[in-house]
């Protein structure tokens, strides 16, 4: 991404604050994973989406004070240390920053505390967002404390607090060409992921192994991290929709859904597919796979601009329903089941999520309490799924099958685009597909 595109969203959000205003937005610490090893540092979204700048412990400060003409934006970040580089790798530091990266002054992070009071004293509103990082509430709050605490007169603490998010999230929630490039890339490489689990998948191998496969394809295309934990759930355990354990033997005669998707440079994609061990569904797993699929294809339809997710969810549910009245697994009457909702017992969880920069991405859902209409630029997920717990009260040769298929649409001015079209999911495909067998 490069710097006009991040100084665009700057001069975007300092048009969008209220005049004389000052927004502070922190980078990411490193968290502990265990004693001195951290966890993979990732940035923070919102801080990457106005900068882009890598390192943790920095704080991006933008202004719209009346003494500057265009805004202002100040990084601190750690400054060069030969030892600390040695040990722990290379620092941009202020100087390099404020030549490569979008700000127009970059100082040391040990400067942060005496420098942010200054800057933030005679600013009318500090836009902030309060209760997203616990460390960085603190020192906002003290610094707060410092300038009403000052002697009267020398210094003007902000009268108003402002949740810079509301600004934010709206932004984000609409992808420029330049974002929809690298979702589209992100859905690229976690399709070839999912491809090259289905070609792989065998009897007596373990979940695990599938989890390598799919995280081997993300790491030699350059997408070093999943964009969330990675799902693999064979037999009963596609059941769970949060399953990450990864750690049973695969059986011939089961389905397995994997559901994982890649970051690249930030961005997420979040596939779902879900396919027999044997490379050929069963007769009922057909007829529940057949079904989850109709449900997704009728919610496709509607999903273009103006039309709401609750419309597309509404088409789903009523498949959904239709479909599982049909194979008596639900019984009576159409209306009455919708009404009672009676579905849930085997889909349980929403249709569609945004998806950007963070896999269950930023922005409402509801305008002044309507659901929103849809736009051109949204991201979004379709993800019906069906899930028959093994102690359902059902026929038995429905128990302990969980379907999902899941795909990323992205809003165009006449429908949408499937950014994982390429992703196979007919079973006629995914049979076609697991005939080609590496593993
Ligand atoms: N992978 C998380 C979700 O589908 O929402
Ligand atoms: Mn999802
Ligand atoms: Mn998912």
């Amino acid at each position: 991404m490069d710097n006009s595109e991040f100084l665009s969203r700057q001069t975007h959000l300092l048009h969008k604050m209220q005049p004389n205003s000052i927004c502070l937005l922190p980078a990411s610490g490193l968290v502990t994973r265990s004693r001195d090893t951290e966890f993979p540092f990732r940035q923070d979204s919102y801080f990457h989406y106005l900068c882009g700048f890598p390192e943790p412990d920095a704080w991006l400060v933008l202004s719209n004070h009346q003494e500057y003409s265009k805004g202002m934006s100040v990084l601190f970040c750690l400054d060069k240390d030969p030892t600390m580089e040695i040990w722990h790798g290379r620092r941009v530091g202020p100087k390099q920053a404020k030549q490569q990266y979008p700000v127009n002054m970059a100082f040391a992070e040990d400067e942060l505390g005496e420098r942010l009071l200054d800057l933030i004293d005679g600013h009318q509103n500090l836009y902030f967002a309060q209760g997203h990082n616990p460390n960085a509430d603190e020192l906002v709050f003290s610094l707060l404390q410092a300038l009403r605490d000052a002697p009267k007169q020398s210094r003007q603490a902000p009268a108003s607090l402002i949740d810079s998010r509301i600004i934010l999230d709206e932004m984000r929630l609409f992808k420029s060409t330049t974002e929809i490039e690298l979702m589209r890339k992100a859905a690229a490489i976690a399709t070839q992921a999912h491809m090259r689990a289905m070609r792989f998948v065998a009897a007596d191998k373990n979940e695990y192994h599938l989890e390598a496969e799919i995280h081997h394809e993300f790491a030699m295309q350059g997408a070093k991290y999943p964009a969330y934990g990675t799902i693999v759930g064979a037999g009963d355990n596609a059941c769970i929709l949060h399953y990450t354990e990864n750690n049973q033997v695969l059986k011939d005669g089961d389905l397995v859904l994997i559901d994982a998707g890649c970051e690249w440079q930030g961005y997420a994609a979040d596939i779902t597919r879900t396919f027999p061990v044997s490379g050929q569904f069963s007769e009922q797993q057909k007829q529940l796979y057949e079904l989850v699929l109709r449900a997704q294809l009728a919610a496709f339809e509607q999903i273009k601009p103006n039309n709401t997710i609750k419309q597309a969810s509404d088409v789903a549910v009523a498949v959904i329903t239709q479909g599982l009245l049909d194979l008596d697994i639900l019984k009576g009457d159409l209306t009455d089941n919708i009404k009672q909702q009676n579905y849930r017992e085997f889909y349980m969880h929403g249709l569609s999520h945004w998806l950007g920069l963070d896999v269950h991405d930023v922005g409402n859902y509801k305008i002044d309490g309507q659901d929103r209409p849809l736009k051109p630029g949204m991201v979004l997920t379709v993800e019906p799924g069906i899930y028959i717990a093994p102690d359902a009260k059902v026929d038995n040769k429905w128990r302990g099958i969980g379907i999902r298929i899941e795909d990323n649409l992205l809003i165009t001015t006449s429908g949408y685009e499937n950014l994982t079209l390429a992703a196979p999911k007919t079973i006629n495909d995914i049979e076609a597909l697991m005939l080609t067998k590496s593993g």
